[in-house]
């Protein structure tokens, strides 16, 4: 099994949909390691509760970006991930480290990336008055959200949404796909070259699979 690391700062829905995977014989991974950057989180329960080995790393005590950021990667590298899983990892990362991880790190966006990158992405589509939002899992570029799309779902933006029932509807989709990108890298299916996403060795377009 591919050896995943997965990084989160809260919730873990997202790593939940894969110990879920994994624990089906769905998925050919091995998550070796959570990594949260925030402590006392129900991310690190989750990953506890499956007897995966759970790190905190708070950011809040480290002078800068970068010590955070060199410290961080080895406590991945600790690991000797194949793969690393951004789910829900709420911290900017240097360029240095996204270099190190390229091909190798996939994030989770819950906007039609490349729409809405950044924060409050569900108001930010209703408040543009979309009638369609969704959900991105990319490879992790030094480009903040920039990065080569791997797998994209779209949910309606119904009458009556706000930002709470409108990131439930892509968070049940998230977990659709995030699964599924896995998959597909781990099976070596799914591959970043020469900054494109290629599934099957056909490159995939501006909106990924
Ligand atoms: C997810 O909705 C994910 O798309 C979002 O954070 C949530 C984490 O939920 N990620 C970002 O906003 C990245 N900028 P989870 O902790 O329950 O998986």
């Amino acid at each position: 099994p591919t050896r995943v690391v997965v990084l989160i700062s809260g919730s873990g829905s997202n790593l939940q949909a894969l110990i879920d995977g994994q624990q089906r014989g769905q998925l050919p991974i091995d998550i070796v390691a959570v990594i949260s950057n925030r402590p006392a989180v129900r991310g690190l329960l989750r990953a506890e509760h499956a007897g995966i080995p759970a790190e905190v790393l708070d950011h809040t005590r480290y002078d800068s970006r970068e010590a955070f950021d060199t410290a961080l990667q080895e406590c991945i590298d600790h690991y000797r991930p194949e793969l690393v899983v951004l789910a829900g990892f709420m911290r900017i990362l240097t360029p240095t480290f996204t270099r190190h991880y390229e091909g190798r790190m996939l994030n989770i966006h819950p906007s039609l990336l490349p729409k809405y990158q950044g924060l409050h992405t569900h108001q930010r589509a209703l408040d543009a008055g979309e009638s369609e939002h969704g959900v991105t899992v990319h490879f992790v570029t030094a480009e903040l959200d920039g990065g080569p799309p791997a797998v994209q779902a779209r949910v309606p933006v119904l009458p009556g949404d706000d930002a709470e029932s409108l990131a439930a509807r892509v968070q049940s989709q998230e977990h659709v796909i995030y699964p599924l990108a896995v998959k597909w890298f781990a099976e070596g299916r799914l591959r970043m070259e020469s900054g494109r996403a290629l599934l099957n060795n056909e490159p995939l377009g501006p909106n990924g699979y």
